[in-house]
């Protein structure tokens, strides 16, 4: 089965009205880090909050009568299943959505409020998809992969369309920087930009732990990674990559840049300080590979796709707690007190005094490793970053302090 720039042209025509347009913002900060010109392809903006309701639309406009009155059924780590819900909704379809447990709350419930069915089965994606294989046989329900479909493929190679598009009237883009899980929306992408503007070059970033396009690429075949998925961006750990999509990526794609989730995180962070853009981990993940590319995007013309921003709050606090300790704008030191009144008082004084907010505290006089008499205290500090965290150090020694942890 294969898709053409015909299959994605018609995806576009069959999308109008439906998704709404996100247009490239041309990005002065990234563009000055990577001494490139750097656009952002925001699909974290688009209706659902990802890019998946190009594919989940396109693929529901192509039931015929029978189908629809079957109903359709996904397995998704999320955004899919969010697609294809609001889109079967608005055909007057049923859908049916079969979750990881582990998904993120905020995509189950935005699922839920499309009025469709949600069922939570399995660990992970491939554990959702046995699960939604299983529930097919017995209901009759039309499979909508979220990736292994031509017509979802069509569906999200309109944003490579859109892209050339947007760039026709001048250079095209050097470099599109696209996230793979299983690899649907790069099929897609690469075929628009083959078409439409061959010299772009289309490079995947994956997981670090949902490698499957490097392992793809390696074997020259679909391939899973082998091994459980691991990473905080979930719509990237599909641990494999579909064969519909490898039969396109195949001779179109011939680079892989693998991210880890402190890349991720840092993208996740740059995209909301610099750009006020809320991305999810694989919404950023294209960002972070054009981050770790550096210099080798020099003078070239690159476009990074936001695909999606659909993030837990909690995983945004963590992500956000982790950015702030690495700039040195949060510091956390442990120390033992004398366990008399008023000497934490002292203690607190003398940071007041340096200018650093408390955010947490922890007080223990009962921990094993601490004697009697003793306290052990543990701070959490608002700080300005390094400098002020090596003068807050510095003070406390002095002051007489033993710091006896500190990150
Ligand atoms: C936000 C986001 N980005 C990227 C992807 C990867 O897309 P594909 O599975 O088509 O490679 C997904 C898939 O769920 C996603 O939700």
């Amino acid at each position: 089965m294969t898709v053409t720039i015909e299959d994605i042209e018609l995806a576009h025509d069959r999308l109008g009205g439906i998704v709404k347009p996100t247009p490239l913002i041309l990005s002065e900060t990234f563009s000055r880090m990577m001494a490139a010109e750097v656009f952002i392809k925001p699909e974290n903006l688009q209706k659902t909050g990802s890019f998946k309701i190009r594919g989940a639309y396109n693929r529901i406009a192509s039931l015929s009568a029978e189908e629809k009155l079957r109903g359709v059924i996904a397995a998704s780590a999320g955004n899919h299943g969010q697609a294809l819900a609001y889109a079967a909704t608005r055909a007057g379809v049923r859908a049916t959505v079969v979750m990881p447990e582990t998904a993120a709350i905020a995509k189950i419930a935005a699922t839920r409020n499309y009025g469709q069915t949600v069922i939570l089965e399995g660990i992970d994606y491939q554990a959702a998809r046995a699960a939604a294989a299983r529930i097919c046989a017995e209901s009759g329900a039309v499979f909508v992969d979220a990736y292994d479909d031509a017509q979802v493929v069509a569906g999200q190679g309109t944003v490579g369309l859109e892209i050339a598009d947007e760039l026709s009237g001048s250079r095209g883009a050097d470099v599109v920087l696209v996230p793979v899980g299983g690899g649907g929306l790069i099929a897609g992408v690469a075929v628009a930009l083959g078409a439409r503007s061959p010299a772009t070059e289309v490079i995947g970033v994956e997981a670090a732990g949902a490698a499957q396009l490097s392992a793809s690429l390696a074997a020259d075949k679909a391939a899973s990674i082998g091994k459980p998925v691991d990473t905080i961006a979930d719509g990237l750990a599909t641990g494999r990559i579909g064969a519909i999509p490898y039969s396109l990526i195949r001779g179109r794609v011939r680079r892989a840049v693998t991210v880890d989730d402190f890349e991720i995180g840092a993208a996740v962070l740059l995209l909301l300080e610099r750009m006020k853009l809320l991305a999810e981990g694989a919404g950023a993940a294209a960002l972070a590979g054009a981050l770790k590319l550096g210099g080798e995007l020099a003078g070239k013309r690159v476009v990074v796709v936001v695909s999606g921003g659909n993030i837990d709050i909690n995983l945004l606090d963590r992500i956000i707690g982790h950015g702030l300790a690495k700039m040195g704008r949060l510091y956390r030191i442990a120390l033992t007190l004398h366990d008399r009144p008023g000497e934490l008082n002292i203690l607190l004084a003398q940071i007041g005094k340096m200018g650093a907010n408390v955010r947490a505290i922890d007080h223990d006089r009962t921990r094993r490793d601490i004697a009697i008499g003793g306290a052990y205290v543990s701070l959490e500090l608002e700080t300005r970053g390094p400098e002020h965290i090596a003068a807050i150090h510095a003070h406390l020694r002095k002051a007489g302090y033993d710091i006896t942890e500190e990150n």
